[in-house]
């Protein structure tokens, strides 16, 4: 594995990314609109975090914030001690759609961002097909979006937000279009990544069971405004697969999430 692919190293830093008393508030046409309130939450490097909560709770504003794309009305996010407010290279960003370009081909959509980043390009082919392999995507290297799979649109998706090595992947329900058994391949493939690749992801997903599969700590939110009204961790060890997904372990955890979910934060 090339070096800049390679596991970052393992120390934890208690502060890596620092979500501090965010609150978002929507004004429009139609009035006011509270979409969290006062969230927090400290990332550890490496970490994978997975948050769940209902529909609207303002799961997917929370990423954008993170990722720098909207300002939030009250609070601050820091990666690494430093002020984080507008999207640059340290976020990989993937979306439920995966939003490439259908007259690119794939290896051309994962090249993108090292093209607007002015990166050689020998150095950016090496570094595609380097992409390319981690997500086993190398023999659709010449293939349109056109023709893919909803999986394999995700992979490139995933490969695309690697592409500049970014310290934090933030997944938004990345999965949340696909089937079922896509879905589940699909989480062992995220596992098989992480493992390489050792990122700190924040990943949004109405699945509890995926949660508990994928995540170090779950972070459960109430409905809208969103809050945070559980954190619940994940003891099962690594390196984890799907095989996991029917045991006891975790689907006790994966009841766990549920409750929370279903209290809803009215204790
Ligand atoms: N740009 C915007 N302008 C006005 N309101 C917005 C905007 N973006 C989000 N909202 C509102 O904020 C609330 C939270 O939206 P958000 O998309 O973050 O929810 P979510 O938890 O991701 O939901 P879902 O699980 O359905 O994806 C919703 O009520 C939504 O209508
Ligand atoms: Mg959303």
């Amino acid at each position: 594995m090339p070096s800049d692919l390679a596991p970052v190293p393992t120390h934890t830093e208690a502060r890596f990314l620092e979500i501090h008393s965010l609150s978002a508030r929507f004004v429009s046409h139609l009035g006011e609109l509270d979409a969290l309130d006062n969230v927090s939450l400290s990332v550890q490097q490496g970490e994978f975090i997975c948050l769940v909560g209902p529909s609207g709770c303002g799961k997917s504003t929370l990423l954008r914030i993170v990722a720098g794309l909207i300002p939030p009305t009250v609070g601050t996010v820091a990666l690494r001690g430093s002020a984080h407010h507008a999207p640059g290279r340290e976020l990989g960003l993937v979306f439920q759609q995966p939003t490439l370009l259908p007259w690119r081909s794939v290896e051309r959509n994962v090249a993108l961002p090292l093209e607007l980043a002015g990166v050689a390009p020998d150095v950016r082919g090496r570094r595609v097909a380097d992409l390319l392999a981690l997500v086993g995507l190398t023999d659709f290297a010449h293939e349109y979006p056109a023709n893919l799979s909803g999986g394999m649109a995700q992979r490139a998706a995933i490969a695309r937000a690697l592409a500049q090595n970014p310290e934090v992947l933030l997944l938004d329900e990345p999965f949340g279009a696909l089937d079922a058994l896509t879905r589940e391949h699909m989480a062992g493939e995220l596992l098989r990544i992480w493992e390489q690749t050792r990122k700190t992801v924040l990943m949004v997903t109405h699945n509890v069971e995926e949660a508990a599969l994928l995540a170090d700590r779950v972070i459960v939110m109430s409905p809208r405004p969103g809050r945070v009204i559980a954190r619940i961790t994940v003891p099962l060890p690594r390196p984890r697969s799907v095989a996991l997904l029917g045991t006891q372990p975790l689907q006790q955890i994966a009841q766990q999430l549920r409750a929370a979910l279903s209290r809803g934060g009215s204790e």
